[in-house]
């Protein structure tokens, strides 16, 4: 069975390894160390098999906004719905933090991604042109909101 927890910082090593083997470009050990313990705006989750970290995800809290910065499971997990349930607990957390919805940026090319964005109710909303310095790769931007969206002052 897979739990989800908050991140410690005992999980960092096996985040930071999933991170490597998951992004072109990974977040660095001192990074994730940032997010957990200077970042007072950050949420991370993992997703525990036991106590092996398999997966995690987080948030940044922008004041009535979620901006999801990362989401990654490890490969040997990944399509057993581990990434519906990070995406789906960072969703009960936005709407507890009374947050109007979550946003993120995903690759064009990462259909896989954007395939589970969708399941979980994220629509597109528009493209930021040459995102990523790496590829020079368009970011699709997509929201899910959590109010209707004619109540947003
Ligand atoms: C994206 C990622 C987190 C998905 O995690 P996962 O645990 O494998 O996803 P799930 O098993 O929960 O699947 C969720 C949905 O994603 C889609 N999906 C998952 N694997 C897929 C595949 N191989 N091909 C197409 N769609 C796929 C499906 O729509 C799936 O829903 P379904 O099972 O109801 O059909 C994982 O592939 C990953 O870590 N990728 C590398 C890092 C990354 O790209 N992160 C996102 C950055 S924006």
């Amino acid at each position: 069975m897979i739990k989800i927890e908050k991140m410690n910082k005992n999980h960092i090593n096996q985040v930071v390894e999933i991170e490597n083997e998951s992004f072109d470009i990974p977040w660095s050990r001192n990074s994730f160390e940032k997010e957990l313990f200077e970042n007072k705006f950050a949420y991370y989750f993992v997703a525990l098999d036991g106590k092996k970290v398999v997966g995690y995800g987080g948030l940044w809290h922008i004041v009535n906004e979620g901006h999801i910065t990362n989401i990654a499971v490890a490969k040997e997990y990944r399509n057993k719905g581990i990434g519906k349930l990070i995406l789906k607990s960072l969703c009960d957390l936005a709407i507890e933090l009374e947050m109007i919805g979550l946003t993120l940026e995903v690759r064009k090319t990462n259909k896989i991604a954007q395939n589970l964005y969708k399941k979980i109710g994220f629509k597109i909303d528009g493209i930021r042109r040459e995102y990523y310095s790496d590829t020079k790769e368009d970011a699709i931007i997509m929201w899910k909101y959590f109010i209707p969206e004619n109540e947003i002052e």
